[in-house]
């Protein structure tokens, strides 16, 4: 069967602490990504403040730049944040929408809402992150999952569907050396897949792309899409090292 274009996205978080050694990180990527034909699609998520010089060492553009967030207003009197106009105008091509440490930080799901909504009118790829805290016998944690995504896809026409990503990523797996076993991202997969079906239809369920995260490394990759069967990956500790991240791409590319 035909897959869709893996998607392999490092998110870089508060990290590393200069603007060089964001460049030199960038420039081992963009090196290796200049001379190899990988199949997947590659992006970082830098902070704020690199993306600008990013954007400048990467004319072609075979690195995709997203944001770790923004502000889904337009301009004005709102001291720290950050328009989708501004990101766009130094490159920026997606965002990643409702990560759970921004969730942990207060972001509600109306508030995921109005970013997805701002991402798609702006032509960003959002990724938007979905995810349960703790995994219970019962399965309750499905309610939670399925709430996030109701409530994140309020307005979004069908037609735009293709072009946004989401997510799943358990948070007890982020940052923790402990991934999702392969069999419960696949459950957790299909499930996401239901929810989209019964909020829209099978047709544009079936566009929609869903990647992984938490402690995804180049050692359980394989596995993971294999058996999970999702379109890539949302990678954070891994996606610091050149070497680790590029095996990645590479694993997707397979
Ligand atoms: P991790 O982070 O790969 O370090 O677990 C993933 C994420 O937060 O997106």
């Amino acid at each position: 069967m035909k897959h869709k274009t893996r998607l392999v996205i490092g998110n870089w978080k508060m990290n590393p602490a200069t603007l060089p050694e964001a460049k030199r990180l960038f420039l081992k990527l963009r090196d290796k990504v200049r001379v190899t034909r990988y199949k997947s699609e590659a992006m970082v998520a830098p902070p704020f403040p690199f993306i600008a010089e990013l954007n400048r060492l990467s004319p072609q553009g075979r690195i995709g730049l997203v944001a770790q967030h923004m502000s889904a207003l337009s301009l004005g009197a709102k001291t720290g944040e950050v328009s989708a106009a501004m990101l766009k105008s130094i490159g920026v091509e997606g965002v990643i929408i409702g990560h759970s440490e921004r969730r942990a930080d207060g972001m509600t799901d109306e508030a995921v809402n109005a970013l997805l909504l701002t991402a798609l009118k702006a032509k960003f790829l959002p990724i938007v992150c979905v995810g349960e805290t703790a995994r219970d016998q019962s399965g309750d944690f499905y309610d939670l999952i399925e709430r996030q995504i109701r409530r994140a896809f309020v307005g979004v026409p069908k037609s735009k569907l293709a072009g946004i990503v989401i997510a799943y990523e358990p948070v007890w797996a982020i940052g923790s050396g402990a991934t999702a076993g392969p069999e419960d991202i696949l459950e957790t997969k299909l499930f996401i897949q239901k929810v989209i079906v019964q909020h829209f239809d099978r047709a544009a369920a079936g566009k929609i792309r869903i990647i992984y995260g938490g402690s995804v490394n180049a050692r359980n990759a394989e596995a993971i899409l294999a058996q999970g069967q999702v379109d890539g990956f949302l990678v954070g500790g891994a996606s610091l090292r050149a070497d680790e991240f590029l095996a990645l791409l590479k694993i997707a590319s397979e």
